[in-house]
């Protein structure tokens, strides 16, 4: 462990949606590194069962609440102690769906438009020649937010999801810099945690792993089932004794999520000397039922017990929900959704973080006419504009310096008043502590 984490304890959050039965790519991705994590005597962690999301996907009501029953289920038999760590379900919070909309209102529409799984849904419904938008709800649209407020309401630094969930971390931690930007300091930039060597598990036809694709193996089905699934993976025609490749090896990817590096090595090498895919196979399935053999007990045991586990998850509701309710009374604060006898209360915080940087402003002269400036941190005037007969010819000037910085002096040049005293140095930097208060973390 580094030194930074000793000192700053790192807060780990993680959920599942709850709309499928817990597989072997969920383990490898999600519940296996979150367990490990929250062993570690320094974390903090979060992990949830998002049923929020499963709505998006999900109209079947039985099947959510069943879903709900077998993740718990399974992160408790794979080791989650809810002593340790804060684990509960998104539903029972309702301080989630508040700072959804909070953050919704600081979400750029056109950040959505580009999400992989709203994408991915209008470019399926455009190459049918269906409406760009056909069957796609505003649910799934807005699911990034959702994701944004689970991440961002419990400070989490580090969120351990799959290589296909980055984008979504990315966004929450814009929203978070926007927030901030615009209320002041109250959220934590959160980043994506990928364990490398198994970012996404290959499901059954080499896809990755998922439900969508219907190719998965159930993290807790019986041996023989587990042996069964196991003998389904596609693999390619090379008969016993010819070499095989481990590239696009969906078996291989599969084995090396679970084995050892020595098992790894040990298993390259059985490829390299032609091991028949039944006997691969056979090592594939053994090394899996080594790990899932001694939880799949205790998971059996907790999915006939479905009181415990909802005392449990009550008393994470409640554990959660005294981190929640203080921040998003801070965080309804800050945005001004306040008490009217404190008019004039807490709004010190955002003032000063908002005047310790450069800024812009438009006006209009008496003359009818449209302008801009620039001042500096300190208040100092550092550009000022001519004349525009229309604001829009402003705004785009400034959104041009407020994009570009430095590189926009030059094209505006004659849109740009002289200013005595100014040097161009001064210009440059406050346009960079702009650019960087916009981009950076
Ligand atoms: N979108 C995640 C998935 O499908 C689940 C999820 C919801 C999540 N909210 C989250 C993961 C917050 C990490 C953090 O896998």
């Amino acid at each position: 462990m580094n030194a930074a984490t000793t000192l700053t304890p790192q807060r780990f959050l993680t959920g599942i949606t709850t709309s499928g039965t817990p597989h072997l790519g969920n383990y490898v991705g999600s519940i296996r590194p979150s367990v490990a994590a929250s062993l570690g005597a320094s974390a903090q962690s979060y992990y949830f069962l998002a049923d929020y999301h499963a709505l998006i996907k999900c109209d079947d009501p039985a099947r959510i609440q069943r879903s709900t029953l077998e993740i718990a289920a399974s992160w408790l038999a794979a080791g989650l102690n809810p002593e340790r760590v804060t684990f509960y379900r998104q539903s029972d919070i309702p301080e989630i769906t508040e700072l959804t909309w909070l953050l919704t209102c600081v979400t750029g529409k056109g950040v959505l438009n580009r999400a992989h799984a709203y994408k991915a849904a209008v470019d399926k419904n455009e190459a049918a020649g269906n409406d760009p938008d056909a069957e796609i709800t505003a649910g799934l649209f807005m699911y990034p937010v959702l994701m944004g407020a689970d991440i961002l309401m419990f400070k989490a630094h580090k969120v351990p999801v799959g290589r296909d969930q980055i984008q979504h971390i990315e966004m929450a931690r814009d929203m978070a810099q926007r927030f901030n930007h615009l209320y002041g300091e109250h959220l934590v930039l959160p980043e994506a945690l990928i364990e490398e060597s198994v970012a996404t598990l290959p499901g059954l036809d080499g896809r990755k792993m998922s439900k969508s694709y219907d190719n998965t193996i159930p993290l807790f089905s019986s041996r023989e089932q587990l042996k069964k699934l196991i003998a389904g993976i596609v693999t390619d025609s090379r008969a016993p004794g010819e070499a095989k490749e481990i590239t696009g090896s969906a078996l291989f990817q599969i084995y090396q999520a679970f084995a050892s590096e020595a098992e790894t090595a040990d298993m390259r090498q059985a490829y390299a000397d032609g091991i028949a895919w039944g006997d691969a196979k056979t090592k594939l399935f053994e090394r899996i039922d080594q790990d899932v053999a001694p939880m799949r007990e205790q998971y059996q045991a907790l999915i006939n017990d479905p009181a415990k586990i909802e005392t449990i998850l009550q008393a994470g509701a409640e554990k959660a929900r005294s981190v929640a309710t203080p921040l998003m009374r801070e965080l309804r604060q800050a945005v001004g959704l306040r008490k009217l006898v404190a008019v004039t209360a807490p709004a010190a915080k955002p003032k000063a973080a908002k005047a310790a940087q450069p800024g812009f402003k438009q006006y209009r002269e008496a003359d009818g006419q449209f302008y801009f400036k620039m001042l500096s941190s300190e208040g100092k005037l550092l550009l000022q504009s001519r004349a525009y007969a229309v604001p829009k010819e402003a705004a785009q000037a400034i959104a041009a310096l407020q994009q570009q910085g430095e590189q926009a002096l030059a094209p505006l040049a004659e849109q740009l008043q002289p200013l005595e005293g100014v040097q161009h140095e001064e210009v440059a930097l406050a346009l960079r502590q702009l650019l960087a208060a916009l981009t950076s973390p």
